[in-house]
């Protein structure tokens, strides 16, 4: 028998926004505040996409749900943090939809139509499953935490996303996406396209510990909310040369955090190259090259902090609820295209 073809077409997502490329998802779990490394390896790059795309940013509170089921409560504070780094970057509720993934329960039920059309064994070779479980010491995960990929392929694919700008790591789970587009435009009709990854090019941030990713849990990290002489206190105490005894020692600028960070914050090129000759000669001190480094940094900060105290906390809470209903009409919108597809929209 063959399965039964309809003649629906994807609508699409192109044509809705005039003037932008296209739609565009990608999202975050809700687990605390950003720090510079997600500056460099992420953030930068969405504050630049929503010019180009119709872009949704989404806060995956329900993702959270597959690692931790406690204290609840508290993830209202990491949401409105979260969101409040997305907006203090440049990320322009006008421009780009801020989405909280609980509030689209649409989400819930293509992600229940979506399970029928992946296996286990194929969920099971996930390799982010592995590490969670190694991590985690889970010995055996839920079907929740089997099927985060088939969530995240709902989340993407209920608003029809065409271009998901993510890190590595998440490959694997934009894979089988495309799998569960492409086997429901197969089994019924087109309706899903089949999203593109877009891996950010950009280098990891170490930490200022000289430990290779900056990271909440490593405690190694520069808050975007941080404020100035929290910043001037972490970068003086950074990990520098550890074979650098006196400031009259030639030092090793390749690899070392203090110049890493230089690099990525320091508009100033003549001074960063002025300071890497000197600091190879052994002619300038670990403690001015920091010092200029806290004020490069403190500077880099100085717009996101200044974007960050004009909104209030009920501005936040609005921009979430607005950008979550939004979402509602086009997630209620591919509900009925994929009953349609189906032929399950029996009584309309
Ligand atoms: N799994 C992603 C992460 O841990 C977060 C996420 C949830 C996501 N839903 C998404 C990313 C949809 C991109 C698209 O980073």
């Amino acid at each position: 028998m063959t399965s039964a073809k309809t003649d629906i077409q994807a609508a699409p997502a192109r044509a809705s926004v005039p003037g932008k490329k296209g739609r565009l998802l990608t999202g975050d779990r809700p687990t605390g505040k950003l720090h510079l490394g997600h500056y460099v390896g992420t953030l930068a790059n969405r504050v630049r996409l929503q010019d180009d795309y119709d872009a949704f940013f989404l806060v995956a509170d329900l993702h959270l749900l597959t690692t931790r089921l406690e204290n609840l409560g508290e993830i209202r504070d990491n949401i409105r943090e979260i969101v409040l780094d997305y907006l203090s970057v440049g990320i322009d509720p006008r421009r780009s939809t801020i989405v909280l993934q609980s509030l689209v329960p649409q989400t819930a039920e293509l992600q229940l139509i979506f399970s029928m059309l992946v296996t286990v064994p194929r969920l099971q070779r996930v390799p982010t499953l592995k590490d969670v479980m190694r991590d985690l010491h889970i010995q055996q995960p839920s079907l929740g935490l089997l099927a985060y990929p088939v969530l995240q392929a709902a989340d993407i694919l209920i608003v029809r996303g065409e271009i998901v700008p993510v890190g590595r790591d998440q490959a694997s789970h934009l894979e089988v996406t495309r799998e569960i587009a492409r086997r429901f435009n197969e089994q019924f009709a087109p309706v899903f396209p089949e999203p593109d990854t877009l891996i950010g090019e950009v280098g990891t941030l170490p930490g200022t510990d000289g430990k290779a990713k900056m990271s909440k849990s490593l405690d190694n990290a520069i808050y975007l909310s941080d404020d100035a002489a929290t910043v001037t206190r972490k970068v003086m105490s950074m990990y520098t040369d550890p074979t650098r005894i006196h400031p009259t020692d030639p030092g090793h600028v390749e690899g070392n955090p203090v110049f890493i960070y230089h690099d990525a914050f320091n508009p100033n090129k003549v001074e960063v190259e002025g300071l890497k000759e000197r600091y190879r000669k052994g002619t300038v001190g670990d403690v001015e090259v920091k010092r200029k480094l806290a004020a490069a940094v403190n500077a880099f900060l100085e717009p996101i902090r200044s974007r960050r105290a004009k909104y209030g906390a009920g501005d936040v809470d609005e921009i979430i609820v607005e950008g979550s209903k939004k979402a509602r009409v086009i997630a209620q919108e591919t509900i009925g295209l994929a009953r349609e597809a189906m032929r399950m929209n029996y009584f309309g």
